[in-house]
């Protein structure tokens, strides 16, 4: 049974598209069968696996809008192990469909998995730092969500707001969701600051705040630019080290 793991925090640029892509890279090297979803109309996680969008890439926007089913729009092993459903630009006019759609437009990403779930091991999605209907999809898909926070000032703020929209899901569209965990991203030792963030996280998550935690650290933000997972670029720096414990934390909690 694939297990659908969505990346989410409504907050931008805390490192959730850098996670998916390190966990979807990281679990096909270990040699489980990835699906990565890109859910965001920036795009991010497409490009961060060197592939290019132009205005005929089949993309979610596609699938959301109910013009293609996802077999048709899945990209096969970019990565080893890994395929991903792309994203583009159109994306950005699909929370305006689905508004205007009213009914069952929460639960169409949900229905389109049914038929390939077991296809994976993971399905990892990488959500939009928006908490529109494309979000909603995402969320409603999944079996847990994985948060990542940054370590940085009023980190905590935004994710109670989060919380409640994951609380508000499993009451309507997806009772069995649940926290596959939280991640501490952007780390800086040397700060007070960060470590405090960290005490914090502890604290209001207990076990299911990762033991891993990952650094502030330029390889991380170079390979992303390179087309490249973590691994690929910098195998054996602090980054890769950091996200490999992450990889295999997901993956003991998992039983795999
Ligand atoms: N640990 C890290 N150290 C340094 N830079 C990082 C780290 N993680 C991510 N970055 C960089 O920070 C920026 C934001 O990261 P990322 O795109 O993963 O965040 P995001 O939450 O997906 O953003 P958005 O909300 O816009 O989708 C990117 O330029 C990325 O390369
Ligand atoms: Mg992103």
């Amino acid at each position: 049974m694939g297990k659908i793991i969505a990346v989410v925090n409504q907050k931008g640029g805390v490192g959730k598209t850098t996670t998916a892509i390190s966990l979807a890279c990281g679990m096909g090297m270990k040699e489980q069968k990835i699906l990565l979803i890109d859910l965001d109309p920036q795009y991010n996680a497409t490009t961060g696996l060197s592939i290019e969008v132009n205005r005929k890439t089949l993309s979610m926007y596609n699938v959301l809008i109910g013009e293609k089913n996802i077999e048709d729009i899945i990209m096969k092993n970019v990565k080893h192990n890994v395929d991903v459903a792309p994203s583009s630009i159109d994306l950005a006019a699909a929370d305006l469909f689905l508004l205007e759609q009213k009914q069952n437009n929460q639960d169409i990403l949900k229905q389109q998995l049914i038929k390939i779930k077991n296809n994976y091991d993971f399905i990892i999605i990488d959500c939009p730092p928006s908490l529109g209907l494309i979000n909603r999809n995402g969320l409603s898909a999944a079996d847990t969500v994985l948060i990542p926070i940054q370590a940085e000032h009023f980190a905590m703020y935004g994710v109670s707001q989060l919380l409640r929209t994951i609380t508000k899901v499993k009451e309507t569209l997806n009772p069995k969701l649940t926290i596959e965990g939280v991640i501490v991203t952007m780390f800086d030792q040397r700060t007070l600051l960060s470590n405090d963030v960290l005490a914090e996280i502890k604290k209001s998550f207990k076990d299911r705040a990762y033991k891993a935690v990952i650094p502030r650290n330029i390889r991380i933000a170079e390979s992303s630019m390179e087309g490249k997972s973590i691994f690929e670029h910098d195998p054996n720096g602090a980054g890769a080290k950091s996200y490999w414990e992450l990889v295999n934390e997901v993956m003991t909690h998992n039983g795999k």
